[in-house]
Order: structure tokens, then sequence, then C-alpha cells
């Protein structure tokens, strides 16, 4: 009976392979045509080079044979290489702290990887299995790619808001030049002419020409405009996490999230994924073909309904550049477009095994796809159809290969971490119908840059850097326990909808609770971000001296940012030590009060004593400030500037502070680490 099933489904593939092997056959002889008419030598001259394609940065690239994968395992501080096609870990080569992104030298022998969190680029011996060589080009070096030639190697430093051009054999840093305010993922075109440049936070491309670094102009991504129904995607463009050239390099993909601010955060109303596409030759982008949830990016489920989807991290297009597969980190979803056909979502791989997925990289054949799994330290293959004319669908294909001896997580911080960043419902039941994870707002656990709308009034998306150093919790300090997350996790994400709030938090719920503080706890979760405004080696600046001591004596900014965490809410304890939220002694008024701030109640979990009268704030942190604007809880201080200006002697004693004083003081906030 399965005989002739068989039989058939053999000589169909051989009839593909057969299809397959001519068009190879005819796109090589046009290769080398071209190849012999420019190189003006007789036809069977030296070997044929493959054409030169655009690169982005990723956490997981191939040799240029294609038969090795490298991966960057940000968690374990290691790269690892894969053989391909025997589906094996050959080697597990130790780095420098997070590594995020990997570039390979045109012989394939030499890696070059950025090391996020140890400030560096290394260079590392594939043979040898070792680091070889460094460089520090600046604060946090994120996106790395390597120019056509191989002799350079392009960087973002996220925090020092520059690109740095390297020299891959000397390891000098040729030139330095000004990228926005979080230059993160980078692009460069076939003829390593144009560098792409995503200012990850406020969503902005930058574009250079790469002989001169003169910058050609900035373009920001659009707005999505506000409609009736809220549950449609709507909102300010942030958090770009990838940017990738089309095959024909005419058009630039990004994979971002939209926020929709000025509606009341709730579930299913504020977080939206999107690709949008930026037209190369004019820079500008082509808002018509934003790729949205409910329009392009809209694949029903067996009832007829949307599936959700969440946070786009990665897209790449097949070699004839018909194909899009867009990866969804939060939802871990594999989209697939169908550019030839209206360009809208055809597929769906919905919840791919692997937990995280923010990189992928194609075969060079075509046919397979290898998806990096962050969070589980695994790839998964997805096998791809031969062709269009096949109709033949992407399919996971075989077990996710792990790609670590061990993790440096424990269980517990490794669960913590995953939950942090999935919005996976089938396996985060933080996270209601796939919609967002906390890093759908607090963008690597930081700012998103935004002020969303709450039933207390306009709040500032506040930094997780520090948060369990910093006593209460929130701008109103109302709350004391992290199980009180329950009110964000219900109201918010959409999860754990069968929890009561003001029980006890059930065993099995309070464990998650438990697993994602003991990640954010860990001191290199978050880590506070070095300031690019101290002295090159990491000191203050004599302006900022001064204005450390203005911050200490005649401003009396410390009697409230006291203590190593710069806050008095430290010492928001109860009888016992513990924090509580009902010692109000440490919230104060400082001006600050906007006119659409409402006092709160109190909620089911505090048992309603954690009431709060508007205007009075628990006091923030001031460590990483320069990293977070906008200030204040309602984000209404755009700059440090601001807040000093607009302080008076509510907000510490800076009436008589002359200008000169302002600045210092400001120069010290900068540099406060
Ligand atoms: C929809 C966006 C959004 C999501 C999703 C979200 N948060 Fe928040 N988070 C906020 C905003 C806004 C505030 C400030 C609210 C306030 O003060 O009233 C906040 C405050 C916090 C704070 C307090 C920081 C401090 O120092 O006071 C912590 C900690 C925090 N969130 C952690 C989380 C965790 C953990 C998750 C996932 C379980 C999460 N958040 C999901 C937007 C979000
Ligand atoms: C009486 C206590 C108190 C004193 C004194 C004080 N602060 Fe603050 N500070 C606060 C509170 C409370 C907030 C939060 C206000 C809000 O969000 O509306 C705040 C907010 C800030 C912020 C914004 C932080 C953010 O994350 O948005 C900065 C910057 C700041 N203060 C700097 C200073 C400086 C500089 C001084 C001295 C001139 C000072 N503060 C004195 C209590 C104080």
């Amino acid at each position: 009976m399965a005989l002739p099933q068989y039989f058939y489904r053999y000589l169909s593939r051989n009839k593909s392979l057969l299809r397959r092997g001519l068009k190879l056959a005819a796109s090589a002889m046009a290769l080398a045509v071209l190849a012999a008419i420019a190189a003006g030598c007789g036809f069977f001259g030296d070997k044929v080079e493959s054409a030169p394609a655009p690169v982005s940065g990723s956490s997981i690239v191939a040799s240029p044979d294609g038969k090795l994968l490298y991966v960057a395992n940000g968690d374990t501080n290691t790269v690892s290489v894969v053989d391909a096609a025997e589906r094996k870990v050959v080697k597990e080569i130790a780095v420098g702290k997070e590594p995020r992104e990997l570039a390979v030298s045109k012989d394939g022998k030499t890696l070059y990887v950025t090391c996020r969190y140890a400030g560096s680029v290394e260079w590392v011996d594939v043979d040898e299995g070792r680091v070889i060589g460094t460089a520090k080009p600046g604060i946090e070096p994120f996106g790395i790619v390597a120019s056509p030639d191989g002799g350079r190697l392009y960087v973002s430093n996220y925090r020092s808001g520059t690109v740095s051009v390297i020299d891959a054999a000397t390891r000098k840093v040729l030139q330095q030049v000004k990228a926005g305010d979080n230059p993160r993922a980078l692009a460069l075109t076939a003829d390593g002419g144009t560098l792409y440049v995503s200012d990850y936070l406020g969503a902005r491309t930058i574009r250079f020409r790469t002989d001169t670094m003169e910058q050609l102009g900035i373009s920001q991504l659009a707005a999505s405009p506000d409609v009736k129904d809220q549950k449609k995607s709507q909102g300010i463009a942030n958090t770009v996490e990838q940017l990738r050239l089309t095959p024909d390099g005419k058009s630039l993909w990004e994979a971002h999230l939209l926020t929709n601010t000025d509606t009341p955060i709730q579930f299913e109303e504020v977080i939206f994924p999107a690709l949008s596409v930026v037209d190369v030759g004019s820079g500008a982008e082509d808002t018509k073909v934003r790729k949205e949830l409910f329009k392009a990016m809209d694949v029903k489920d067996k009832f007829g309904k949307t599936t959700i989807v969440s946070n786009p991290t990665d897209i790449v297009f097949s070699p004839d550049g018909k194909k899009a597969y867009a990866l969804m980190g939060g939802s871990e979803d594999l989209l697939v477009f169908d550019l030839n056909r209206g360009g809208r979502a055809s597929q769906m791989i919905h919840h791919l095994p692997g937990d995280y997925p923010i990189g992928m990289v194609m075969s060079t054949d075509g046919r397979e796809l290898y998806i990096h799994n962050s969070n589980s330290h695994d790839l998964t293959y997805v096998s791809l159809p031969a062709s269009d004319e096949d109709g033949g669908r992407a399919q996971v294909d075989g077990k996710p290969l792990r790609l670590i001896a061990s993790d440096r997580l424990n269980a517990q911080q490794r669960l913590g971490k995953t939950l942090f960043y999935s919005a996976n419902s089938d396996d985060n039941p933080f996270a209601g119908n796939n919609w967002m994870s906390c890093a759908s707002c607090h963008s690597d656990g930081e700012v998103d840059m935004l002020t969303l709308t709450t039933g207390k009034g306009p709040r500032n998306v506040p930094s997780n850097v520090l948060a369990f150093e910093t006593g209460l919790f929130m701008w109103d300090g109302s709350r004391d326990d992290f199980t009180d997350y329950i009110h964000t996790v219900q109201g918010e994400m959409g999860g754990l909808s069968d929890v009561d709030p003001a029980e006890p938090m059930p065993a099995d719920k309070q464990k998650l609770f438990d697993a994602l503080e003991a990640y954010m706890r860990m001191p290199d979760a978050f880590p506070v971000p070095q300031s690019p405004y101290r002295t090159a080696d990491g000191k203050l600046t004599a302006a900022a001296e001064r204005g450390k001591a203005l911050f200490e004596g005649k401003a009396q900014c410390i009697t409230c940012h006291a203590t190593d965490a710069l806050t008095d809410s430290v010492k928001a304890v109860g009888k016992g030590g513990k924090l509580t939220t009902a010692n109000t002694d440490y919230l104060h008024d400082v001006g600050t009060v906007s006119k659409t701030d409402t006092d709160y109640a109190g909620d089911a979990r505090g048992n309603f004593t954690n009431k709060r009268v508007r205007g009075l704030y628990d006091t923030p942190t001031l460590r990483g400030i320069y990293a977070t604007a906008p200030y204040l809880h309602d984000g209404s201080a755009a700059t440090l500037e601001d807040v000093i200006k607009r302080a008076g002697d509510e907000h510490g004693h800076t009436s008589e502070l002359s200008d000169m004083e302002v600045q210092d003081l400001v120069a010290y906030l900068k540099q406060i680490e």
C-alpha cells in the first residue's frame, strides 16, 4: 500500500532535483560568462566566484563555503562551531563576556566577534579554537559586518553611539563616527559602498558611505496612525532588532515593534510587531508595504482567527528574492511571505522548538534555514521547498541541536530569563495569547524610551537595571513584593488569569515569579550602563567632579538620592526590616505632578493598603541615568537639564545654582554608573 506513494514521492523528488540541476547549470553558465567578460580573459579561466550579496550582522553566520555555522552564545561567553550537514558541534570556543554578533574572514579562518559587556571585538582563530586578538572600539560593541574584500570591519557601539571602522588585519580602529543614540543592527550593500545602521530605540535608520564614513542621511520609521479598533496595529515605531537588504539590493527590511502610547495599557492594545521596508534609492520608508498584524502579517488558525505573533527578531530572503522568512522571537514563530503574490504571509510555523530565536542563516542552496535559539542555546533546522512550483512548505526538520556543553545560568535563572523574553503562551503562562513579553516594553531589561498611558496617568517605562536594589517598585512605590507583578501580568500581558491576586500565590506560580526574580537579580543580567561621557579611562571629568560636590553639597540632592543605589526608597521598611508599601515616609512631592495623574486606590495584592496620593513619588535611582531618557514618572523631561531647570527648590536646592553649576551637575548625572 505504501509503495505507490513512496514511488510517487521518489519520482517527484527526482523531478525537482533535475529541475534544480538545470537551473543551477544555467545560472553557473551566466556567471561564468559574466566573469569572463569582466576579467577579459578566456572562457575557461580561473574559478568563478559567487556574486557578492548584501550582509547583515547576526548572532549566527555561515562559513564562506556554507559548511560550517558559527553561533554567538551570549550567556555562556562562547562561540559554537557547527558542522551544518553532520549536525554536530565541532568546537565551542571561549570568548569575552556577552558575545552578540559575528562576521567571518574571506578565507573562513578567522571569526570576528562583538563581546558586548567585555567592550571588545575579538579575533578568533577557528582552527586553533582560541582568541588571538582584541580591539576595544567603544562601549558595548553590538553589530558587526565585514566589507566584501574582507579588509574592514564595521562595528556599532551601542552605548557610545558610534560606529567604528576597524582594519581586519592590524586590528586598529581606523575611524569612529557618531551614529545616533543606540546604534545596533548593521547592513552593508553587496558592493560594500553603503552601510545602514539602526538606531535601536528611536527607530531611525542612518546611512553612511563607507569610503569616507560620511553620513548620507537619517530616516525615521513612521508611526502607524491611530485606528478606532484599538486591537489593530498602531503606534510609535521602536526597538529595531534587525536590518536586512533584499538580494536585489533595492530594499531594506527592518524588524521592530510598534507601541501604542495613547490608550491605557491593556492586554492586546499596546504592543504590535511590524516589518518595515525602506527604499534604498531614496532612503525613505515605503509605508504602504509595512507588514503589520491583521494586515499583511495575518495567518488564520483553524477557527479562522488571526494567530497573534510578537517581537520580530530577524528576516531572511530566499536567494531568488521571492520569499521572505520572518522570525518572531517573542511568540517563537516563523512567518513566510510570498513576495511575488502580494507580499502577504502565506505560511507560518507556529511555536518553533527552542526558546527566543534571534537569528537565522540560510544554506547556500536555499534549502535549509538554521535558526539560533538564544535562551535554549540550540539550533532549529527548517527545511525549505525546492521552488515555488512545488507548492512545498517550510518544515521543522528534526530535533534542535544543542550548542553548548553547559549553561552559565542555573536552572532557576534560566527559567527566569526564558520567561522574561517569551511571549509564547504555550510555554509561558505570563503571556496571554502570544502578545507580549516583559522585554516588549523593558527592551533588553531596560527602557523603550516611551511613556505609556495607565490608570494612574502617563507612566514612563522604567529600566529594570538594579530593580531589586532600589527599594519599592513603581514610580509611586506602590509595590513591595515581586509577586505584586501579578497585576502587570494579568492587566498588561493577559496571563495567569486564573490567579486571584488577593490570595497567597499558588506554589506553582510562585515558582515562576521566583525564577524571574532570580534572573533579574543576577548582577550581569542587565548591568548598569557604562557612561560614554566619562574620560577615556572611565573616570569622572573635571566638570563632573564639580557637579558631584554640588550634588552632595549645596544642591542637596543626596538627601533623597542616597545610599549606593542613590535612592532613599531602600529605607521604606517595616518593623521586621522588610520593604513595605505601608511605609510612606520616603515618598516625596518634588513638584512634578502632571495634570492627568490620579490618586491610586491600591490593589488587591496589596490589600488596598498601598493607596497613593497623586504627586508623591518614590525616589528613582540615578545610576545609568544618562541612558534612560525621557525622565520623570510621566516622561515630561526630555533631558537631564530639563529635570534640573524645572526643579527650583522643591526638587533639591537649585534656585541658587549658576548656569555653569547647572552644567556641572548635569555632567555629573550623565556620568553616574
Ligand atoms: C506594556 C509594557 C510593559 C510590560 C509588558 C511590562 N512592563 Fe514592567 N513596567 C512598565 C511600566 C509603564 C512601568 C511603570 C509603571 C508605574 O510605575 O506605574 C513598569 C514597571 C516595572 C518595574 C518597576 C521598576 C522600578 O524600579 O520601579 C519592574 C521591576 C518591572 N516593570 C518588571 C516587569 C516584568 C518582570 C515584566 C514581565 C513580567 C514587565 N515589567 C512587563 C511597562 C511594562
Ligand atoms: C526630596 C527628595 C529628592 C531630592 C532632594 C532630590 N530628588 Fe531627584 N527625584 C526625587 C523623586 C521623588 C523623583 C521622581 C519624580 C517624578 O518621577 O516625577 C526624582 C527624580 C529625579 C530625576 C529623574 C530620574 C528618572 O529616572 O527619570 C533626576 C535626574 C533627579 N531626580 C535628579 C536630582 C538632582 C540632581 C537633585 C538635586 C538637585 C535631586 N534629584 C534632588 C526625589 C528627590
